[in-house]
């Protein structure tokens, strides 16, 4: 079971050290795995502030080229170099403002698993696809992308992220969560995590679905208490 933090454009450095310093004593990760993505400039204070707590740090996205003339990008090697374990790739926000594509995310995702990090590729339908009933024409395709660029690793996770659900307060219910996993589950043998609107009060009923591997969590990782209830329920669905 793992519980990954992304912070999305929230946290410099300073808020970044204070905010670990207090996780590192509100969160054990024993019997799971506990990751936080924070923004570029703000990794080093969380491996640092991390270190030796269990909690690993994973970046938001990375490039597909080591160097290159790639302005504003940052690359798989940098990241590791800085003790950066992992990396978010193919997140609906890159893919909704920032020209993300099936594609590129893909070719993200084969680049950081090849330089030795963990990867978390997230997919996930948009309101209209549900209603038209697309939602697993949509995951097919984006699931994949990934899957030809990168091939089988163990070193890759699926987020499942109705764009609906977040940061919208909307979060699919259990039932439709487990159904869109165990379609990705037909895809992929890769853990499968839920991302949209987890919150300490649902996190334990989306994660006691038999395909549900975890959770992607925004805006309840911001605040240590309410990340610690998620870790907290996590560990009392997987004992
Ligand atoms: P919220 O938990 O704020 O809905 O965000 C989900 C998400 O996008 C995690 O990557």
């Amino acid at each position: 079971m793992l519980i990954a933090g992304n912070w999305k454009l929230f946290k410099g450095p300073t808020e970044t050290s204070e905010f670990c310093a207090e996780l590192r004593r509100h969160v054990v990760p024993n019997g799971i795995d506990v990751v936080v993505c924070v923004p570029f400039v703000s990794l080093v204070a969380a491996v640092t502030a991390l270190d030796g707590s269990g909690v690993r740090v994973f970046a938001q996205n990375a490039h597909w080229q080591e160097t290159g003339p790639y302005t504003g990008e940052v690359a798989a090697g940098m990241l590791a170099e800085l003790g950066v374990t992992g990396t978010i790739v193919g997140h609906s926000e890159r893919r909704q403002l920032f020209g993300e594509t099936d594609e590129t995310a893909a070719r993200r995702a084969a680049h950081a698993l090849a330089s030795g990090l963990d990867v978390i590729a997230c997919v996930g339908e948009l309101e209209a696809e549900r209603d038209e009933e697309l939602t697993e024409d949509v995951l097919g395709r984006q699931v994949g992308a990934i899957i030809e660029a990168t091939g089988a690793s163990p070193r890759l996770t699926i987020a499942y992220e109705p764009v609906w659900a977040i940061g919208t307060g909307k979060t699919a219910t259990p039932e439709q969560a487990q159904s869109a996993h165990a379609f990705i589950r037909t895809l992929v043998d890769a853990p499968i995590l839920y991302g949209g609107s987890v919150k300490p009060e649902n996190a334990a009923v989306l994660l006691g679905e038999p395909d549900v591997d975890g959770a992607l969590v925004g805006g309840a990782s911001l605040d240590v208490d309410s990340f610690a209830a998620i870790c907290a329920a996590a560990r009392s669905v997987s004992v």
